[in-house]
């Protein structure tokens, strides 16, 4: 029998991308679990069994979860005599790159009223470094007793509910008894749990999240190297990694947005006094492929995008997801529309997209934002800009060299 039995465990932002994937796994886990969001749409969405979101597999573990008496509410009063709190709301950045860090105080206090010393919080956005010991003084400051913990969630949209159950899980907390009770909680879900201070888990989760921006800051400003100098960057790529071993983990090229990379740069940013070079160049890089891909379409028409259409493939932030948060499609149609251009688009994940057909016969150019599965078996009438390099790419020549090492080894 898991240790989560029985337990009443709520999850504040139950109904988001990182609070649902969880919430359910509690539920399966036998915890009587209640999801609290203020977003109405999306708890009345999951009471009826459906995800208000793609994720992979989810329904059928939902409706699981459902008849094993998860809810769903907008009530924050179901929240009495939990055992369990787990906070998962979003963390964003303002308009000036900062964190904003009062969405995370004033849901900390809202809720206050149902801490006591028994209850296990459980904070598991990506936070700000600094941000636990901040909370953990304002409950001492306040004369609150509650046991305190930070686990951040470490899923790639989409495949949540396959993550959770596969990846370590990271357990953090400033005394024994409140990691005890985390770790008691955690390693019912997880296949092992590592133990680190909330400062080095808090850095653990923006730093990963940078190193990914940057590692598609260098593959987005190599492609915009080669393309600017004439040259099909897939060729230079392919050849890289041809049957290269220290090469094998190069990133291709390609749109890098969503509300997670971005913000968590220039979180790492902020908390180092903006001294964080790299993440600021990444920042300029990435967000700067969307005007370079402008700037080649605009090419491919005369160097005038006035009165041209121009069709957008995919408007979500990575593929085969249905998420337009902080998407660089959007930015790409601004610029466009700002150009003149007619700008039709299209998305299988979102409802209000053009017909496929009509994208591919009206536009004289098309941009490929998303490479999405769907995109990758047609035949382009028209220029294509495919950063992703997924709707065709030059083959490499690579010809027979010595026969065989045996041989080489031979002759030596
Ligand atoms: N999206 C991901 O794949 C992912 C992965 C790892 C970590 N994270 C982190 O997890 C956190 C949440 O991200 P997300 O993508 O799930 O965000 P989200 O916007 O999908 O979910 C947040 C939810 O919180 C709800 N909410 C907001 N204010 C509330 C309040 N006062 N009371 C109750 N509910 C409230 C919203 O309605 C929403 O449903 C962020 O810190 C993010 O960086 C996200």
């Amino acid at each position: 029998m898991s240790d989560l039995q029985g337990k009443k465990v709520v999850v504040i932002g139950g109904c988001g991308h990182v609070g649902l994937p969880l919430g359910v796994k509690f539920a399966l886990a036998g915890a009587e679990t209640t999801l609290v969001d203020i977003n109405k749409d999306s708890v009345d969405s999951v009471m009826n069994g459906n995800f208000p979101f793609l994720e992979h597999g989810g329904d059928e573990q939902l409706h699981l979860a459902l008849r094993m008496g998860l809810k769903a509410s907008t009530e924050k009063s179901v929240c009495a005599g939990a055992d369990i709190m787990v906070f998962v709301i979003g963390t964003p950045v303002d308009e000036h790159l900062n964190p904003k860090l009062s969405d995370v105080l004033k849901i900390f206090d809202a809720y206050r009223e149902f801490f006591t010393p028994e209850l296990l919080v459980v904070m598991r956005s990506t936070l700000f470094p600094g941000t636990m010991e901040h909370l953990s003084e304002r409950l001492k400051a306040q004369g609150i007793k509650t046991k305190l913990a930070f686990c951040p969630e470490r899923v790639s949209q989409g495949y949540a509910l396959d993550e959770i159950d596969s990846l370590p899980q990271i357990v953090s907390s400033f005394d024994e008894e409140s990691f005890k009770s985390a770790y008691e909680v955690f390693r019912c879900l997880a296949p092992s749990v590592i133990r680190l201070t909330p400062l080095e888990a808090e850095m653990t989760k923006l730093m990963a999240n940078s190193w990914r921006y940057l590692e598609f800051a260098i593959a987005n400003q190599f492609y915009m190297i080669a393309e600017q100098s004439g040259i099909d960057f897939y060729r230079v790529f392919d050849a890289i990694r041809y049957d290269y071993p220290r090469a094998s983990g190069y990133k291709a090229p390609g749109f890098a947005a969503g509300p997670c990379l971005f913000k968590d740069t220039m979180q790492l940013a902020s908390f180092f006094n903006n001294q964080f070079y790299l993440g600021h160049s990444a920042m300029l890089v990435n967000e700067g492929l969307a005007e370079f891909t402008v700037a080649k379409v605009t090419n491919c028409l005369d160097g005038n995008l006035w009165g041209k259409t121009v069709g957008l493939l995919g408007m979500a932030f990575k593929p085969d997801n249905d998420d337009i948060r902080e998407s660089l499609s959007f930015r790409v149609k601004k610029a466009l529309e700002f150009a003149g251009a007619n700008v039709i688009w299209h998305d299988p994940y979102l409802a209000d997209s053009t017909d496929l057909d009509q994208v591919l016969t009206q536009s004289e150019a098309i941009i490929m934002c998303t490479p999405h599965k769907a995109y990758r078996t047609i035949n382009f009438n028209c220029p294509v800009i495919d950063v992703w390099g997924v709707s065709g790419r030059p083959q490499l020549e690579v010809l027979p060299g010595t026969e065989s090492v045996e041989k080489v080894r031979k002759v030596i």
